[in-house]
């Protein structure tokens, strides 16, 4: 059910949980001060315990109680980026609970950057948890649509359009003298290295987050990655969905197909939408067209990756 900006921001206050928009996905938020709001979200979303959720903050001012310390490297990625789709992990003060960390020693914090939601973390005056707003290794929704449509309307959502970016934050964990990449997003690694002058360690070169499943973000039909030349072969198979991007169709037996754009924030931005519109056309069988390489992909590469790993 849709909810206006004053009513997320009361039930916020009483412990509900309730879906906000950002410009990456839409989280499903509730009070980081309230175990018993922390319990309700992991109920909702069907989530292990013991993984980390993300504290949003509307600045870098309202996230100080929260860490030990702020590296100038993190103090710099802050003052360029924030807000904007980068959760950094920093050192958690006894303020964040240990099941926001899954006790771990280290907080992800990120300050949105979607108008609704800065508003309703100035008027509540403290941060929200806010994992993805999809049920655990479902795909992030990017509209509010997508959450009705998975929850059947049981959850309150504040409607703030589609989201821009459409994947989520960047993850990274800023150490002493490098950082480490956990989670590529829209915000590349060049970028974050640039704006602080250390060197960045990608995923290929540690461990990822917790949490970061091989499979995720997945549909619940299998998903197949195929270049050109295999999707020109499967042409006709049928009971397929396709998500084409230079491949000429036609693909006169399959249930759907979707031209995806060729620029790579467009596709970022309409990806999650056209994994669940194949998802629910009835076919038994997602194809989709390899993107091509390079940074502006990396974050797409590795979403596709895991909506197909099995
Ligand atoms: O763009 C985003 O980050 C979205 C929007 C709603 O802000 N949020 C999001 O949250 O993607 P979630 O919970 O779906 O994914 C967060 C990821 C998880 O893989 C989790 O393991 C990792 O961040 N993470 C969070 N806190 C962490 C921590 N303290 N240490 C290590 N990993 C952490
Ligand atoms: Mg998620």
């Amino acid at each position: 059910m849709l909810v206006t900006l004053s009513q997320a921001v009361a039930l916020l206050e009483q412990g509900q949980v309730v879906a906000i928009p950002t410009e990456t996905v839409y989280g499903l938020a509730a009070d980081a001060r309230s175990d018993d709001a922390l319990t309700l979200l992991y109920q909702t979303k069907g989530r292990p315990s013991e993984h980390p959720v993300i504290l949003h903050v509307a600045d870098a001012e309202m996230c100080r109680p929260y860490v030990t310390e702020v590296p100038p490297a993190a103090q710099a990625l802050m003052e360029q980026f924030w807000p904007g789709p980068l959760t950094l992990l920093l050192p958690r003060s006894s303020l964040v609970s240990p099941r926001i960390t899954g006790g771990r020693p280290l907080v992800g914090v990120r300050a949105p950057a979607a108008p609704l939601t800065r508003e309703v973390l100035q008027r509540l005056g403290r941060p929200v948890v806010a994992p993805s707003a999809n049920r655990f290794g479902r795909i992030s929704p990017t509209t509010a649509r997508h959450i009705e449509e998975e929850f059947g309307g049981q959850i309150a959502v504040l409607d703030g359009g589609a989201c821009q970016v459409g994947l989520e934050s960047t993850i990274v964990e800023v150490q002493p003298h490098r950082l480490l990449l956990l989670r590529p997003g829209q915000l590349g690694p060049s970028e974050l290295s640039q704006a602080t002058g250390l060197p960045i360690l990608t995923p290929q070169q540690v461990q990822g987050v917790p949490g970061a499943l091989k499979s995720h973000y997945a549909p619940r039909q299998p998903v197949d990655l195929l270049s050109v030349e295999q999707l020109m072969q499967a042409r006709e198979r049928s009971a397929v969905a396709i998500l084409s991007l230079r491949a000429p169709g036609p693909w006169p037996n399959a249930v759907h197909v979707r031209q995806m754009p060729e620029e790579a924030e467009s596709y970022a931005r309409c990806l999650y939408d056209a994994l669940r519109q194949a998802e629910a056309s009835g076919c038994d069988r997602i194809l989709v067209e390899q993107p091509p390489d390079g940074p502006a992909w990396r974050a797409i590469h590795d979403r596709l990756g895991r909506a197909s790993a099995r």
